[in-house]
């Protein structure tokens, strides 16, 4: 099932300097396409899409089709994990995802890891419908939200502005939220390694919202459950690289990256490129970290960014990325003048 290590992005994350860099886009799929928009109009919610194979899947190559990136990530949601776990998922217009929360110990009764795997059969379908069609040169990347993000959904309710709820459970009553965390460690090992099984050659764990705890949080939160998550992973499939993004971790990059054991590491806008060539890049494969606004504005702007981040991090180990997804307002020929730029050998120099 495993395809050979000629896919750029396997070799970049493997640790090989590619030249121009292999690329992909955090949320590469998504409302900015009009292809996206004309299949979320004929459905009925986005739950459904995401659970429906032939549409995750056709949804997962639109923007490969046009813009032929080096890698191909499922499309589904991180929330689909609760979603299994039997929490009910909704997507409102405009206000984003909305369940029911998960508030103490006790809601902890609700969910039903054992129905999980079986209602995310579909997600697993997907995956091997894509893995079938994907041209021999572009990797596919499945993903999941780690355990603390997808915590702050499941206790907040949904989007949060200051995440009060989840961080005093956590605060409050550390025995009992490590018991939610580690059902989502067993919940996200489950969902990874059976899109592993049916054809995902790298993965990607968002820990979106990994920014927002103090150090001693941080670690029990974030470095520990994807630890034993990337663990459990490389003990079933070795050879498939596995890249975290902890989003806004700054001074605790470092850490994260040698105790979770990652291959690559995300970064988000704010690490400046000096400080991941030097510090970053000797530890793992650097994925980033152009601001998905400076892509949304287009303009001479764009090319310059493009050229400097490139300049920055292409002598060592580099994916190119954007520091967060693509927002729905981006302009998709600004996509394609990117495309350009990292196609050409001689444009990044
Ligand atoms: O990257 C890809 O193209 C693959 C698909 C993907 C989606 N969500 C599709 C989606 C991926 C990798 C995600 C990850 C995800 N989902 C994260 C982590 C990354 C991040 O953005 O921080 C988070 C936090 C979520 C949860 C989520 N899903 C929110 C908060 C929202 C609402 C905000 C929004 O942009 O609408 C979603 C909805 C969502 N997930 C959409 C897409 C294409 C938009 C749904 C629509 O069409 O209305």
């Amino acid at each position: 099932m495993l395809r050979s290590k000629t896919k750029p992005l396997l070799r970049a994350l493997c640790g090989e300097i590619l030249t121009p860099p292999p690329w992909w886009l955090m949320r590469q799929a998504g409302r900015y396409l009009p292809e996206y928009r004309a299949v979320r109009a004929k459905a009925r919610d986005f739950v459904e899409m995401c659970l429906t194979p032939a549409v995750a899947a056709e949804l997962t190559l639109q923007p490969v089709r046009r813009y032929h990136m080096d890698g191909a990530i499922l499309f589904s949601d991180i929330l689909i994990l609760p979603h299994a776990l039997g929490q009910k998922l909704t997507f409102r217009e405009g206000k984003g995802p909305v369940l029911e929360p998960i508030e103490s110990f006790a809601d902890l009764r609700r969910l039903k890891p054992d129905q999980a795997t079986p209602r995310l059969e579909p997600v697993f379908d997907a995956v091997r419908r894509v893995a079938e069609t994907l041209d021999p040169e572009t990797a596919l990347i499945g993903f999941a939200g780690s355990p603390w993000t997808v915590a702050t959904y499941m206790v907040e309710g949904g989007v949060s502005k200051d995440f009060s709820r989840v961080k005093s459970w956590a605060y409050r009553d550390p025995d009992g939220f490590a018991e939610l965390v580690n059902l989502l460690v067993r919940g996200t090992v489950e969902l990874l390694a059976s899109q592993m099984a049916a054809g995902a050659e790298v993965i990607q764990l968002f820990d979106s919202w990994a920014g927002i705890l103090p150090e001693p949080a941080f670690e029990r939160w974030v470095i520990e459950p994807t630890r034993l998550i990337v663990s459990a992973l490389k003990s079933r499939f070795p050879d498939r690289p596995v890249i975290g993004f902890p989003r806004g971790a700054g001074l605790l990059y470092e850490r994260y990256i040698t105790e979770t054991g990652v291959d690559g590491i995300g970064l988000d806008t704010t690490v400046p490129a000096d400080y991941a060539c030097a510090r970053l890049q000797q530890l793992a494969t650097v994925q980033g970290n152009l601001d998905p606004v400076m892509l949304s504005a287009g303009g001479p702007g764009l090319e310059t960014a493009v050229r400097e981040l490139c300049c920055s991090l292409g002598g060592g180990p580099f994916v190119f990325n954007l520091g967060h997804g693509v927002l729905p307002q981006t302009p998709p020929e600004n996509i394609a003048m990117l495309a350009r730029l990292l196609s050409e050998p001689n444009a990044i120099d």
